[in-house]
């Protein structure tokens, strides 16, 4: 089975990219995946490969259940390359009370997260039954973490040895991180931890890199933004200072969203072939499509931070498909079209039903008349007020469309249902497709 562009849940159901690595000459992407509906249950780790980031191929499930400690669930984390193997770090799950209704779920929060890891010698074959090797058991003092949300491991190689972040929370709930090294990967040290009030209460899939213009830490506070719509959980990024030796990170609070459609979350890094700093993440859905799958992933964006502010811009790759210009969006392949234009103050284009417009210096999207009837989610977003002018390029897919105002300065993405194959503007667009 394969997917080009944006790569969608091969059936039933996806959420978070795990372990995103370009190895060997693929890109590998496994994500958190539960093979029997489409809905969240017991996470298996499912696996797609693309040589460019474009076009990508389902290769079914790498990581399944199989010990105590991730006897519910082999939940999110990372990979990396080392003296050729695939080095996988994930954390096991194991309920203490599962719903005795529904084995996939568990009662009252009551359960233990272990932090797992596994060697491939391919990236393709993963010995799911001898190759596991717990490496940081349950923790049991809270005031170091919380027993059953501490998880999602980011490793990364530093100067002189290597480092793992956990997202966990603290005893009086705020967000907090766990910091570990290790000098062979295999066995770890709890060296630092930080945590921050006013931020969500539990921090989810940390993600932490250096690039040119300075060190950025990505992750998904839960409990972030309480007016009772959907959805609380939002994944954020900041600039901050990291310093190995103690494993310190300062967090200044001054954040951005990733996104600013509120939909995208769970976001993980890695670098491109060419070195780049690359992130992709889950776009939540909250109906399956057809009745049949749920959940897909953004096109990856490159991360680049100039003057304290984080853009993200679309991949190249992706970018540089779309170069065969069409007059309407029926002309367009499976794979899309991108729409580019530039907004005066009060102008709207509508991307067919989806209306994206410009108030004063912001952009703002509309996307009441595409979505489900479907609870309490939200229809409009903005972006803050942007500086470098107000020129968009829209990614349209039948799921999903990916607003980039100036080149990632700000992104807002949003999932829709029951688009129209249609364009109305008030000012000039142009349309390209994929030759
Ligand atoms: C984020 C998350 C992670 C966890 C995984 C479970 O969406 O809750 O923290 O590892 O999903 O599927």
């Amino acid at each position: 089975m394969k997917d080009m562009i944006h790569l969608k849940a091969p059936g039933n159901w996806i959420n978070d990219p795990n372990g995103f690595i370009y190895y060997n000459g693929n890109y590998h992407l496994f994500y958190q995946h539960f093979p029997y509906a489409p809905r969240w249950g017991t996470m298996h780790w499912g696996h797609a490969v693309s040589k460019d980031l474009v076009n990508w191929e389902h290769k079914g499930i790498a990581l399944f259940p199989t010990k105590y400690e991730d006897q519910n669930g082999c939940f999110s984390g990372s990979a990396l390359e080392h003296d050729g193997h695939m080095y996988i770090y994930f954390t096991g799950v194991h309920y203490n009370k599962p719903d005795p209704d529904d084995i996939h779920l568990c009662l009252d929060d009551k359960f233990e997260s272990s932090q797992l890891m596994m060697v491939s010698d391919d990236g393709f074959q993963f010995d799911n039954f001898n190759g596991k090797k717990l490496i940081i058991p349950p923790i049991t003092d809270k005031k170091i973490g919380d027993r059953a949300h501490t998880r999602d491991p980011k490793v990364w190689r530093g100067k002189d040895a290597w480092y793992m972040v956990l997202g966990s929370k603290s005893e009086t709930g705020n967000g907090k991180l766990l910091f570990f090294k290790s000098e062979d990967l295999s066995e770890w040290t709890m060296v630092n931890s930080v945590e921050k009030e006013g931020l969500g209460n539990m921090w989810e899939c940390p993600d932490y890199f250096e690039t040119e213009g300075g060190k950025v830490l990505l992750f998904s506070p839960m409990g972030f933004i309480n007016d009772g719509k959907r959805y609380a959980e939002q994944s954020i990024c900041m600039n901050v200072a990291f310093d190995e030796e103690t494993c310190t990170m300062n967090l200044s609070g001054e954040y951005q969203f990733l996104d600013y459609g509120q939909d995208l979350y769970a976001p993980q890094s890695t670098l491109d072939e060419e070195g780049r700093r690359t992130v992709i993440a889950w776009m939540r859905m909250p109906e399956a499509v057809d009745g049949k799958w749920n959940g897909m992933f953004c096109i990856p964006r490159v991360v680049e931070v100039e003057d304290g502010h984080i853009y993200f811009r679309p991949h190249p790759n992706v970018g540089r498909q779309f170069c065969r210009r069409i007059e309407s969006p029926q002309e367009a392949g499976k794979a899309g079209y991108r729409v580019s234009f530039d907004l005066k103050d009060g102008e709207t284009v509508n991307i067919g039903g989806y209306k994206i417009f410009r108030k004063g210096d912001r952009i703002c999207t509309d996307r009441s008349e595409v979505f489900c009837d479907c609870g309490n989610y939200r229809m409009q977003f903005f972006t803050p007020e942007v500086k470098e002018g107000y020129s968009l390029d829209v990614y349209v897919d039948d799921n999903l469309i990916e607003v980039f105002v100036n080149n990632g300065e700000y992104v807002i993405s949003n999932i829709v249902y029951g688009l129209k194959k249609e364009i109305f503007a008030e000012c000039m667009v142009e349309i390209f497709t994929i030759e």
